[in-house]
Formats: structure tokens, sequence, C-alpha cells
């Protein structure tokens, strides 16, 4: 399973890349806003350095939710890196958008997912990734982590390439459920992926082996 950190925080995105495991970076408009990026070109700067902090797949999404939006707001994002997968919503000229970025050889991530329905619609049109949000479907009395079991199965009986991409992570049980349920990418906050080092056992060992260690220092 490979590893993305959701966010646009550099001081996240570098601390996560240094641990040597970072396979990319998903973006979505309100991780951007967060940052207090405001305008096109300040936008666009931002992408361009996440790409040129880490060699993997960037996720930047449209904000446009019409078809030709889309499309013209896809092709100046793919201008800033050959890493830019364009982000698309789930909804009717999102997977038409799709279906013209796959066909144009431009990658795309099917975002807003929240059913089967809606992913078997998203590998149809040929997106790279769908990205089912497990946290949101959990805050809503539901179980994100069934949707994830149920495309894994669909996906590989159908033999549909797209990569199915855990996002909407809460914590590193939903890291390790999701490596269980076989999704081929989770993205996470920063503190879910460092909370998959930490187990009590550990620190008490360390301890008492630099305890001992000290007697024969
Ligand atoms: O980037 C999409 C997704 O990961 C959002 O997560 O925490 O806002 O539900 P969250």
């Amino acid at each position: 399973m490979k590893f993305f950190i959701d966010t646009a925080n550099l001081a996240q995105i570098k601390e996560a890349n240094e641990l040597g495991i970072l396979d990319g970076v998903t973006t979505n408009p309100s991780l951007m806003a967060k940052e207090g990026i405001k305008g096109e070109a300040a936008v666009m700067q931002h992408y361009k350095t996440i790409c040129d902090m880490v060699d993997g797949d960037i996720s930047a999404e449209v904000i446009s939710t019409d078809f030709d939006g889309m499309i013209a707001e896809g092709k100046k994002l793919v201008q800033i890196h050959k890493n830019i997968v364009v982000k698309v919503p789930m909804i009717k000229d999102g997977i038409k958008a799709i279906k013209w970025f796959t066909d144009n050889g431009i990658r795309t991530n099917c975002t807003l997912v929240f059913s089967a329905g809606q992913a078997i619609l998203a590998a149809k049109a040929g997106a790279s990734y769908v990205s089912p949000f497990i946290g949101r479907i959990d805050d809503s009395g539901w179980d994100g982590m069934e949707l994830i079991h149920q495309l894994r199965q669909i996906y590989s009986i159908q033999g549909y390439k797209t990569e199915i991409l855990a996002a909407s992570i809460r914590n590193p049980n939903h890291i390790i459920k999701c490596a269980e349920a076989g999704a081929d990418v989770c993205t996470c906050p920063l503190d879910s992926i460092l909370g998959l080092l930490k187990h009590p056992l550990t620190d008490i060992g360390l301890a008492k082996f630099l305890e001992d260690a000290k007697k024969f220092a």
C-alpha cells in the first residue's frame, strides 16, 4: 500500500517525506484555504513547491463544477509538473471530464466518493485513483471500511485498473484496516502516520535497553 499525506502544509509534507516512506500528496480546496493561499498564481506556485519537495503523485483539485471549466483548469494544473494528478469531484460533469482527461493522457483522482456505484462509474471513466472518504462515512454513523472491502472486491473481479485511494483517514487504525482491506493507497494526516510508530511496550523496552547499556558503556 502506498502512503500519501493529505495536507497542503509544507512543514508537515517535509516531516513525512523525511521519514522516507512517502509516495505522494493529496490536497483539496479546504486544505489549501487552511494554509492561507490566495489567488491563482499563489495556488499554482504552492502546487509547484509540493511537486519539487515530493517525488510522487500530487493531487490538485479543480474548483469548477461544469465540464468546460474542469477541462480548462485541469489543462493548466498539469502544466505545473508531470506528477500532477487532476482531482475531480464525483458529479455528472466530473465523470465526463474524467473520461476526457483519460482519453487525453491526463491522470485523475475522482474525489468525494461515498458508494460502490460512484466508484464503478469512476473506474469506467478511467480514473487513475478513486477516493472513498472513510472517516466522513464513519462520522455519519456507517462503516467506511466496509466500502473499502466492497471496492477491493468489485475492482478485482472486474479487473478495473483504477487505484483505490482511501481518504478521510482519522487515525492509525484506519491505516491498518485499509492495508488489511487491500487499498492501493492511503492518504493520511501526519498525526495518523506518526501514530503508527507508537507502542507503550516499545517505549518501556527501549528505556530498559538504554538503562542496561549504561552497565557496559
Ligand atoms: O482530501 C480528501 C479527504 O481526505 C478529506 O478528509 O478529514 O476532510 O474528511 P476529511
